[in-house]
């Protein structure tokens, strides 16, 4: 074939270090380059710091796994409320909200306490649905912490501050929050 041969499709003429494959699909031949060190090396970093990721947070104790992150916040979480509760903030008591034990014992002072009026299912009774979006004193936690604790005594709220105390409001409030998830 001369390179004036009619039948003869026009390829790219290799220069530098251009590769190509020898096969031609309608017309199209490829490239069989070694791919850009760019390219590799960010291949190379998402390997080392995948195997590095999994290592430390999977692996060893120096963050810890999920697990032990987990009870070392609740740690410190029901210290906060055994100490009066009164400086938990709505990330702890949403973290307290996860916890079975805080929400068995919530859910205990809930059936006595409140079931009469917000139903045995939380969606109101005598007192308002608990399990809904809807707020009428706000659903952030520490709002609901205050409602509980000082009460709507003009609506029928009794104040249980006094009655039940910081710590089983605040379980109580957990058991309450058990029943929603906290804002992404
Ligand atoms: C005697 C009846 C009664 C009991 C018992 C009672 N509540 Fe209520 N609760 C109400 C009423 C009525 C309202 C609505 C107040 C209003 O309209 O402002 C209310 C409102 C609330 C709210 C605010 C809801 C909102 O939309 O902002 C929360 C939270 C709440 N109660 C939790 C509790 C918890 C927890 C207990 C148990 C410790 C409890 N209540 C016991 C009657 C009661």
């Amino acid at each position: 074939m001369s390179e004036t041969d009619p039948q003869q499709i026009p390829v790219a003429r290799p220069k530098h270090d251009i590769v190509l494959r020898d096969h031609i699909y309608d017309g199209i031949q490829e490239y069989d380059q070694r791919l850009p060190n760019w390219w590799l090396w960010t291949l190379y970093a998402a390997m080392i710091f995948s195997f590095a990721y999994w290592a430390y947070y999977h692996r060893t104790e120096i963050a810890g796994t999920q697990e032990t992150r987990f009870q070392k916040e609740m740690a410190a979480v029901m210290l906060a409320a055994a100490s009066g509760g009164a400086d938990l903030t709505d990330d702890q008591l949403w973290t307290m909200s996860k916890d079975p034990t805080v929400i068995a014992a919530g859910k205990q002072t809930y059936v006595t306490t409140c079931a009469s009026c917000h139903g045995p299912d939380l969606k109101g009774g005598i007192g308002v649905n608990l399990t809904d979006a809807e707020w009428i004193h706000g659903g952030k936690p520490t709002e609901i912490i205050s409602t509980v604790k000082n009460g709507v005594l003009a609506k029928g709220m009794p104040t249980w501050g006094p009655v039940l105390g910081q710590t089983r409001i605040a379980e109580v409030a957990a058991f309450v929050l058990s029943h929603h998830s906290p804002p992404q």
